[in-house]
């Protein structure tokens, strides 16, 4: 630790992610900036932390020392599809409480766990979502599909806490892919966005402001870009309309630093697909390739 006093920067993360790429680099790059503006850090993982509340004030220990001195801002990475509102956000409301700086907020990282409640959130603010239904009880899930059969087959079926594009697929037709699905939390049915399949925008916003943004496509044709899936990132431009909704979006989400993902239409505008609280989790050697792009997908890149 860098010998320093007054200000103080933690950087709060989860023992299963710790040693992963972005966390690694997260971390030595906020150590090296702590070092060079005197600030004092720390690195602290989520099950090193005891909450206490002795008479009537909350309190801090980390694995058995008391803190006294706590943080102004803390950098917070945390698993978001695992997220716990019972023990993860518990740690986060009590540093809140206690005054520090989050960096996501608890209320930020909540909207984006459940990607049906991201959709609430932005709806009723002119922001360009596809039709999405959800429901409240899976006991008569073939009812759900009956009720979501407005928005057309094909349809955009996702679990709302999935991640990596592996509980998100296109249900051709109504015959039945109920046992498909695995009950762990809701799912929701969503307007397939046809002009977008295999490819969606990632950009990034950090206190507001766009500072990067990646063109996603799968490879295999099929309708997901993940990364994780086979598929390939490269820097591209975006549009004006691009930035604005991913700025609109965070904003209203409440987020500091996120990856808005954004599907494309035909006349080359927008529409928010989810918003990520824990961007940059896909393995660096996943976004770097050199697999070949689709010729028809290769428009939205600068010209070289
Ligand atoms: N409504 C949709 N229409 C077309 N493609 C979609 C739609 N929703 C998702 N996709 C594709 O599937 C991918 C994964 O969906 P997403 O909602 O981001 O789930 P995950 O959290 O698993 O990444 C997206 O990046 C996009 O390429
Ligand atoms: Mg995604």
């Amino acid at each position: 630790m860098c010998s320093s006093v007054a200000a103080k920067l933690w950087f709060l993360t989860d023992r299963r992610i710790r040693e992963d790429y972005p966390q690694k680099e997260i971390l030595r790059a906020l150590k090296a900036k702590c070092c060079e503006e005197e600030l004092d850090f720390r690195a602290v993982v989520m099950d090193e932390v005891v909450l206490t509340i002795e008479q009537g004030n909350l309190g801090l220990r980390i694995n058995g020392e008391l803190i006294t001195a706590y943080p102004q801002v803390v950098v917070v990475r945390v698993p978001t599809p695992w997220v716990q509102s019972d023990s993860d956000i518990t740690v986060l409301r009590h540093l809140e409480k206690m005054g520090c700086r989050l960096m996501n907020r608890p209320q930020a990282i909540l909207n984006c766990v459940n990607k049906f409640w991201t959709f609430q959130e932005l709806a009723g603010h002119g922001v360009p979502l596809p039709d999405t239904f959800s429901y409240g009880g899976h006991e008569n899930f073939a009812k759900m599909i009956d009720e979501a059969e407005v928005l057309e087959f094909p349809m955009v079926v996702k679990n709302t806490r999935g991640h990596r594009g592996k509980a998100v697929f296109l249900a051709r037709d109504k015959a039945p892919f109920g046992h498909l699905i695995r009950h762990e939390a809701p799912y929701l049915f969503q307007k397939y966005v046809k002009e977008s399949h295999g490819r969606d925008v990632r950009v990034i916003v950090v206190g507001g402001r766009v500072v990067g943004t990646m063109l996603r496509c799968s490879t295999d044709g099929r309708m997901q870009s993940n990364c994780s899936l086979g598929g390939v990132g490269m820097m591209c431009s975006l549009s004006e309309q691009g930035k604005q909704l991913a700025i609109q979006v965070s904003n209203i989400l409440g987020m500091d630093v996120c990856g808005i993902d954004l599907l494309m239409k035909d006349d080359g505008s927008f529409c928010v697909c989810e918003a990520n609280a824990n961007p940059f989790q896909e393995p660096k050697k996943q976004i770097q390739t050199n697999k070949k792009i689709p010729r028809e997908q290769t428009f939205l890149l600068p010209p070289s």
